[in-house]
C-alpha cells in the first residue's frame, strides 16, 4: 500500500515543559519510553517508537522529542531515566534487531571473535536483553561528566535483568582508565544526571542517544529531539527575525515501515550489494551478521509525521532545521511542482542566517540547501507576495543511497523520498515586522584562526578477508608522514590529545569513495578549507562560514577545520552516518590540560 502524502498537518514540537528550577539552574527529568504514534495518515496503523518525555507525564513522550528551551548562561540540568520498561517493571527488549558482533561492549559481550566463536557458526545472532542509553547534546559545550561517552550507556531500573548483565558501562570501555571511571560520577540506578552550562551563541543543538554500538537503533526507534539556545551577545534582539508561530523547527528523517506500522530497518547483511544476494548471513566470516553500511529508508518523515502539509501566512519564517537521517544526505528546495525534472527549478529563495553553532557572518542567499545528517541550517524563508491558496513542496534533491558530493549522481525518486513536506499558502494574519534578510546584520562569533599543531585524520573502508568487496566496518585513524592512512579501531590507544585553549588544526583526509559528516564533540570549529590531492585550497562554502560541530569531508579530498577546546577531558569524533559510528568510525579525544 503506497501512504498518501499530504495527509497530516505538521506537528509542531512543543516546548519541553521544565521540572524544576532554581535560582542557579532550570531542571528536567526526561525519560525515554516505549508508546505508540500516529507517523503514518489517519487510517494507517500507528507506529510503535521510542521517544524522550517529561518524566512522569507520558502525554509528552514524542518522538522527535519536545524543544528544550534554554538561555544563554542559564545552566540546564536534565535528570535522564531510560524507562524502557513494561508496567510489570520488567526490560522492553529492542524494537530493531541488534547486531551483536559490533563494539558495544556488555551486556552481553562485546565484540566478539566473528571468525570463530560458535555463536555465529549457524544463525544469525539477535540480542534480546535490556536496552543501554546514554543521551548526547550535540554541539554542546560540555563537561565530560555530562557528554554522554558512548560507553557510558547505562541499562533502565528493571526487576528482571539477567545476572551477570553490567547496569552501566563505563567499566568495560577498551580505555578503562581513570578517566572514563570519572565519566560514572553522576549516576544514580537507570538514571544519568547531565548539566549543560549553555555558555554558547544562541544556535539549535539537539539531543539524540549515543550508545556504543546502537545509536543507529536507538535513534532510528526515535531517540532524537532539539535544544534551542537563545540570548546572549550572539543573538539577534527579539522582533529582528520570525519568531513564534512563525520559527518552526524542522526535524527530517527517512524511515520505512512493514505493512502493521512497524518501524523497519535492514535485519540482514544481504539487503547490502557487496555480498552475494543468498549469503543473508555468512557463517564463520568477519562480516557482521546484522550491520548494513548505510541504511536509507522510504518515506521521509518530518517532526514524527510523514509527509506533513504545513498551512503557512504569506510572510516570512525562520524554518530550523535538523538532519536527522541515519544516512542521507538532503539537498533542500522550495519548488513549485513536486514531480519536476530534477534538478527542479526552486520557486521560492531561501537565506540560510545561521549553521551548527550559530549565527553566519552574512545572510546567504541560496537556491537549495545541502544539509549532511547532523548539520542544522537556520533558514529565512520568504512566502511574502506569493497567492493565498498556492502550494509549495519542500523537495529534496540529495540521492536516494550513499552521498559523493560528485555531479550527476541520481537523486532520490520524486515520487518518493524526493518529497519532504507541502506549504499552503494563507493570507498573512498581521503585519511582518521582521527584517528582511538582505537587510540583517548578524551576531555571529568571530572566526578562529589556525595556530597551534596539526592532527592528521584519515577516514578508511575495512574489507573482508572473505568478500573481497565486502565492507565489514569504517575506522578512522591517523595520516602517517608518507600520507598514507593508518586505520585505527574504536578500542586502539587514544592518538588525539589536544591541548586546553589552544586553537589546533585537524586535517580530515578521505580515502572512501563517499561523503562523511564528521563530527566533533565539545567544540564548534571554524572550517578552514578543502583540496584534492595536493591541489589549491578551496574556501569553505558560504554557508560553512559560521560555527560548525559537523563537516561533510567529500571523498579524495582534505577538510581542514580549526578547533579551540577548552575543556579538559575524554571526548569523541567521529562520522555521523551513523551506521558508521556504529561499527568503528569513532575514536577517542583526550583533551590535555595546559602544562604550564
Ligand atoms: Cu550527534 Cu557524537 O553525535
Ligand atoms: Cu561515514
Amino acid at each position: 500500500t503506497r501512504i498518501p502524502k499530504y495527509a497530516a498537518p505538521l506537528p509542531v514540537l512543543p516546548t519541553m515543559p521544565r521540572s524544576w528550577a532554581t535560582r542557579d539552574v532550570d531542571g528536567y527529568a526526561i525519560s525515554v519510553w516505549q508508546f505508540r504514534q500516529q507517523v503514518l495518515p489517519q487510517g494507517f496503523p500507528s507506529t510503535t517508537v521510542w521517544g524522550y518525555g517529561s518524566a512522569n507525564r507520558p502525554k509528552t513522550a514524542h518522538s522527535p522529542g519536545f524543544t528544550i528551551e534554554a538561555h544563554n548562561g542559564r545552566p540546564v540540568q536534565v535528570n535522564w531515566v531510560n524507562q524502557l520498561v513494561d508496567r510489570h517493571g520488567h526490560y522492553l527488549p529492542h524494537l530493531l534487531p541488534v547486531d551483536p558482533t559490533l563494539h558495544w561492549a556488555n551486556p552481553p559481550g562485546g565484540r566478539s571473535d566473528r571468525d570463530t566463536h560458535p555463536m555465529f557458526a549457524t544463525t544469525p545472532p539477535d540480542y534480546r536483553g535490556p536496552v543501554p542509553i546514554v543521551t548526547h547534546l550535540h554541539g554542546g559545550h560540555s563537561t565530560q561528566e555530562s557528554d554522554g561517552y558512548p560507553s557510558a550507556w547505562y541499562l533502565p531500573r528493571a526487576s528482571d535483568i539477567p545476572t551477570g548483565y553490567a547496569r552501566v558501562g563505563s567499566y568495560y570501555d577498551p580505555h578503562r582508565d581513570e578517566a572514563v571511571e570519572r565519566l560514572r560520577v553522576r549516576w544514580r540506578p537507570g538514571t544519568a544526571v547531565f548539566q549543560y552550562a549553555n555558555d554558547q551563541p544562541a544556535t539549535m543543538l539537539w539531543y539524540h542517544d549515543h550508545t556504543l554500538g546502537m545509536t543507529r537503533l536507538n535513534q532510528y526507534a526515535g531517540l532524537s529531539g532539539c535544544y534551542v539556545v537563545r540570548g546572549g551577545r550572539h543573538d539577534l534582539p527579539a522582533g529582528v527575525l520570525p519568531t513564534g508561530r512563525h520559527e518552526i523547527v524542522l526535524v527530517i528523517q527517512d524511515r520505512s515501515f512493514t505493512p502493521d506500522g512497524s518501524l523497519f530497518f535492514p535485519p540482514t547483511r544481504g539487503f547490502a550489494a557487496d555480498i552475494p544476494p543468498d549469503a543473508r548471513f555468512v557463517p564463520f566470516s568477519d562480516v557482521p551478521p546484522l550491520w548494513t553500511p548505510q541504511s536509507f529508508g522510504s518515506t521521509m518523515v518530518v517532526n514524527g509525521c510523514s509527509w506533513p502539509v504545513l498551512t503557512v501566512e504569506a510572510r516570512r519564517y525562520r524554518f530550523r532545521v535538523l538532519n536527522a537521517c541515519n544516512a542521507r544526505t538532503l539537498v533542500l528546495k522550495i519548488a513549485a511542482n513536486p514531480l519536476a525534472a530534477r534538478p527542479a527549478p526552486s520557486a521560492l529563495s531561501c537565506w540560510q542566517i545561521g549553521a551548527d553553532g550559530g549565527f553566519l557572518p552574512t545572510a546567504v542567499r541560496l537556491g537549495q540547501v545541502l544539509c549532511a545528517p547532523a548539520e542544522r541550517a537556520d533558514l529565512i524563508v520568504d512566502f511574502t507576495g506569493v497567492r493565498p491558496g498556492s502550494e509549495l513542496y519542500l523537495i529534496n534533491e540529495g540521492p536516494a543511497g550513499p552521498f559523493s558530493g560528485a555531479p550527476g549522481t541520481a537523486p532520490a525518486d520524486p515520487t518518493t523520498t524526493g518529497q519532504v513536506m507541502k506549504f499552503v499558502v494563507a493570507p498573512p494574519r498581521s503585519s511582518d515586522t521582521s527584517v528582511p534578510p538582505a537587510q540583517l546584520r548578524l551576531p555571529a562569533a568571530q572566526p578562529l584562526d589556525a595556530a597551534g599543531r596539526t592532527w592528521r585524520i584519515s577516514l578508511n573502508d575495512m574489507t573482508s578477508r572473505y568478500y573481497q568487496r565486502a565492507l565489514i566496518s569504517m575506522m578512522l585513524g591517523t595520516v602517517r608522514p608518507d600520507g598514507s592512512p593508518e586505520p585505527l579501531a574504536w578500542g586502539a590507544a587514544v592518538t588525539e590529545s589536544p591541548a586546553v585553549n589552544a586553537t589546533e588544526v585537524w586535517e580530515l583526509t578521505n580515502f572512501t569513495p563517499d561523503a562523511h559528516p564528521i563530527h566533533i564533540h565539545q567544540v564548534q570549529f571554524q572550517v578552514l578549507d578543502r583540496r584534492r590531492g595536493n591541489g589549491p585550497a578551496r574556501p569553505p562554502e558560504p554557508w560553512e562560514t559560521g560555527r560548525k560541530d559537523t563537516v561533510i569531508v567529500y571523498p579524495g579530498e582534505t577538510t581542514r577545520v580549526a578547533a579551540r577546546f577548552d575543556l579538559p577531558g575524554r571526548y569523541v569524533m567521529h562520522c555521523h552516518i551513523l551506521d558508521h559510528e556504529d561499527n568503528e568510525m569513532m575514536r577517542p579525544i583526550q583533551v590535555l590540560r595546559s602544562q604550564s
